[in-house]
């Protein structure tokens, strides 16, 4: 006869089971992790404490009061990462193909209203069916419940979403409520409907990585910010990452202890940008070159490239990087990198971390293409997004900053608190060439007054001294010594205090 000890132990065993070890050797077939799995590698060893290990589903619908399986396919609770608390959930794909009944809802919202009131970040694994079909309205109510939560807890706590199987539906809604999501490469999809549905409304005949794939999501669509080779891989960088953030909108970034001098030099810097402003260099060297150690988690790396995004740390505290990149189109603002970085600036600004940026941009992608898209809506959202920003600002210009895209990117105008810029800096309304055919119309007809007249306005605005005569640019900065000042900089913006006027909420250009 068990004791009452060892049926504890015996029903803890059966429910860690999940949907039986058919499916699990099934998921395991597929390349995926179980989601207890998930959990071990996502937190510090021996760190988990599990919530609601029994809680079953109460549908007595199409079969299911005879199929009870417990926890309900989801596992949930809290747990550390590098000794920070995260409250997580992880969805069992073997029960029920982890779709979300209401129990399973409520399971996550409990974990949810924890991190919300002691001030954590969620992360959730993600992988299921969606709804629970056979509880109709009750899962969609269970949905609804979380997706409330994921708004109240938007700005308050960090939310990450790892998709790690096929996710459909409302278990895709979710995670675009959070701040980033990553995937995982030819395993985990995104899609409001899967491609059987697809067939049947429009007759379209779609792969489910084609259709939602983690190349679909991360590089085409932009709905998810990395793409990841394996769960293992997936789950590791989340580690790295959370140690970036903040655990909440009140905590202050963490700090790092650091071995890389606030002060180091990098002349090669003084050599990065090419002689000719039509040679593109690539950006990431000055990223690089300028956080602790060289390390920078990018996000959206894939996604319009044109814009880099991602966090750094200078003296060991969390900043948040934004530069464009002359490799890819000429580093130009376009629809796509105007909506990832903007997302990326009020990440940010929620959780106080500051921002530094890298401008070298020829201005806005001009054409039908851009424009009928919204480009003016799009381009706005950035420039929203900068300006309402209160967090320490530190821009510096290496190369260009032309026409709209100079006012955008962190300028003088839009409370930056520190904005530099390199010698080879260029500010103007646009190129030389572009400008001198517009105001210089007849004489540009004749290629040796067009090439007078470009190296007159070259010389007048192909340089940071007039913005600097203005006092727009504070200071013209060697190179090499851009971390140095960088990190000046952020220790004296440290105390920053800077309100925006009392509002309900603003009318950012959505
Ligand atoms: C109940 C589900 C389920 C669901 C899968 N299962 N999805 N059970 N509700 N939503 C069960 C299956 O019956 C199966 O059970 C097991 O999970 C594995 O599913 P398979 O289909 O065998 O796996 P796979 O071939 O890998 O395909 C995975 C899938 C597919 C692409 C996710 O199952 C699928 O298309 N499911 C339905 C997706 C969907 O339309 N969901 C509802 C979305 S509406 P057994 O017992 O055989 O192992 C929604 C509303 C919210 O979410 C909207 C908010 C805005």
């Amino acid at each position: 006869m068990p004791t009452t000890l060892e049926k504890l132990d015996q029903r803890r065993a059966e429910a860690r089971l999940g949907g039986g070890q058919k499916r699990i050797d099934a998921q395991h077939a597929k390349g995926r992790l179980t989601a207890r799995e998930r959990l071990e590698i996502l937190l510090d060893e021996g760190s988990f404490e599990e919530l609601d290990m029994f809680v079953e589903h109460n549908c007595i619908d199409f079969g299911m009061d005879a199929s009870h399986i417990p926890g309900d396919g989801v596992v949930t609770g809290s747990g550390t990462i590098n000794g920070r608390l995260v409250f997580v959930f992880s969805q069992d794909f073997t029960v029920f193909g982890g779709s979300l009944s209401e129990r399973h809802a409520q399971k996550i919202c409990k974990i949810m209203d924890m991190a919300l009131k002691v001030g954590a970040p969620v992360i959730g694994l993600n992988d299921s069916g969606g709804a629970r079909i056979q509880e109709g309205v009750a899962s969609l109510g269970g949905y609804a419940e979380v997706f409330q939560r994921n708004v109240l807890a938007s700005g308050v706590v960090p939310q990450l979403s790892l998709i790690m199987g096929p996710c459909a539906g409302g278990a895709v809604y979710s995670p675009a409520m959070t701040d980033f999501i990553f995937m995982v490469k030819d395993s985990s999809y995104m899609f409001v409907t899967g491609p059987d549905v697809v067939k049947t409304v429009t007759n379209e005949v779609v792969s489910q990585e084609d259709l939602g794939g983690a190349s679909a999501h991360t590089v085409k669509s932009g709905v998810a910010d990395v793409a990841f080779e394996n769960d293992v891989e997936a789950l590791l960088a989340a580690r790295d990452f959370i140690d970036f953030l903040p655990e909440s909108n009140r905590s202050g970034v963490p700090v790092r202890p650091t071995d890389d001098p606030w002060d180091r030099q990098e002349p090669s810097l003084d050599t990065l940008i090419p002689a000719s402003a039509n040679i593109p260099y690539d950006m990431h060297e000055l990223i690089q070159k300028t956080v602790d150690e060289g390390d920078f988690f990018e996000i959206q790396p894939a996604h319009a490239a044109n814009i880099i995004t991602g966090f750094g740390r200078i003296e060991g505290r969390t900043v948040g990087i934004v530069a464009n990149q002359p490799m890819v189109l000429a580093g130009v603002l376009d629809i796509a990198s105007s909506r990832k970085a903007a997302r990326f600036v009020r990440f940010c600004d929620a959780f106080e971390i500051p921002i530094v940026t890298f401008v070298d941009v020829p201005g806005f992608l001009p054409g039908t293409a851009q424009e009928h898209n919204g480009i003016i809506k799009h381009g706005a959202k950035l420039l929203f997004a900068y300006a309402e920003a209160t967090v320490p600002k530190i821009t510096v210009i290496t190369r260009k900053a032309y026409g709209g895209a100079y006012d955008v990117m962190a300028s003088k105008h839009l409370r930056g608190d520190l904005n530099y810029a390199w010698p080879t800096a260029e500010i103007a309304v646009m190129g030389a060439k572009g400008a001198v055919e517009i105001i210089f119309r007849q004489e540009a007809k004749d290629p040796e007054k067009l090439a007078a007249r470009t190296a007159e306005y070259e010389a007048r605005f192909a340089n940071p001294f007039v913005a600097a005569s203005k006092g727009f640019i504070d200071e013209i900065i060697m190179p090499h010594s851009t971390r140095r000042r960088v990190a000046l900089g952020l220790r004296k913006l440290r105390n920053k205090q800077l309100e925006n006027p009392w509002k309900k909420h603003d009318n950012i250009p959505l």
